[in-house]
């Protein structure tokens, strides 16, 4: 049997045995029930409920505006979808910036009204106390390096981070600071791929990449942008699986159309 095909459910325990394994680790985003049942009887390992669902859900222009209890709202609708893969959330900013106690009670909140994993928090050396007291805490944090989307307004713009050496080398002691202080994984965000792939041989954590190469342990993309339904987003990271944008148009206009010329509902669709 494959490693994958043995894990009834994803835990931290079943992704440090895929990264000994070398057997790549899959994630996507979901924000609702069906998307994350969909994801999970496909197999994918875990889903997030990224702070990512204030673009493509709410349509705002960052992460920032999304809030503890709107993450808490879709993730409990996420975590009724799932049976395998784990659910880990995103710590909506400003819910863990204030300081580790903070950190921890909201972590803990998250957990204990979403039946959730694991909290996802951006960040490394600045909140690397706040991981460690969430992890002793009992909570799996998986940490977030490189382009870091809650930290937009101070970086000026979306480009890659680490293509310096001095920028290279804070992102890689950031991935060890992490790792010491008890992350379980690590998403390398948009950082060139032989910096990833340096982070990945030096830890024993896995990393997911997102814009970071072939070389990390496993990859996740924002679902809407993987399915072509945010189309309005396409950097070159995002490879289009699907064509949901265009099918979606084709379907409603033909609805449209249906309806109009009366040939919806036909007499086997009507009681
Ligand atoms: O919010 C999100 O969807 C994320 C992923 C892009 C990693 O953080």
């Amino acid at each position: 049997m494959s490693a994958e095909k043995e894990i009834r459910r994803v835990t931290t325990k079943a992704l440090d045995i895929l990264k000994k394994k070398k057997v790549k680790i899959t994630s996507l985003t979901a924000y609702d029930f069906i998307t994350a049942k969909l994801l999970d009887e496909a197999g994918i390992d875990i889903i997030l409920v990224g702070d990512s669902l204030s673009n493509v859900f709410q349509g705002n222009e960052t992460t920032l505006p999304v809030t503890m209890d709107e993450m808490i709202y879709h993730t409990k609708a996420v975590t009724k979808g799932v049976n395998r893969a784990m659910v880990v959330v995103d710590m909506p900013f400003m819910s863990y910036q204030l300081g580790a106690d903070d950190g921890f009670r909201n972590a803990g909140r998250i957990l204990k009204e979403t039946h959730a994993a694991a909290v996802k928090l951006e960040g490394g050396k600045r909140v690397a106390e706040t991981v460690k007291k969430i992890t002793e805490n009992g909570i799996p944090v998986m940490g977030h390096i490189g382009l870091t989307p809650q930290s937009i307004h101070q970086f000026g713009s979306y480009k890659e981070r680490g293509t310096t050496k001095k920028e290279a080398d804070e992102i890689f002691e950031d991935a060890k600071i992490l790792e010491e202080a008890g992350a379980f994984a690590l998403v390398l965000e948009k950082i060139p791929a032989s910096l990833a792939k340096k982070i990945t041989s030096s830890l024993n954590i896995p990393t997911i990449g997102i814009g970071a190469g072939k070389y990390c342990d496993g990859q996740i993309l924002v679902t809407p942008d993987m399915l072509a339904l945010n189309v309005d987003f396409h950097p070159r990271f995002v490879r289009h699986y699907s064509k949901l944008a265009s099918e979606i148009n084709k379907a409603v206009k033909s609805y449209i159309v249906d309806v109009k010329k009366g040939s919806f509902p036909s007499v086997d669709e009507s009681y």
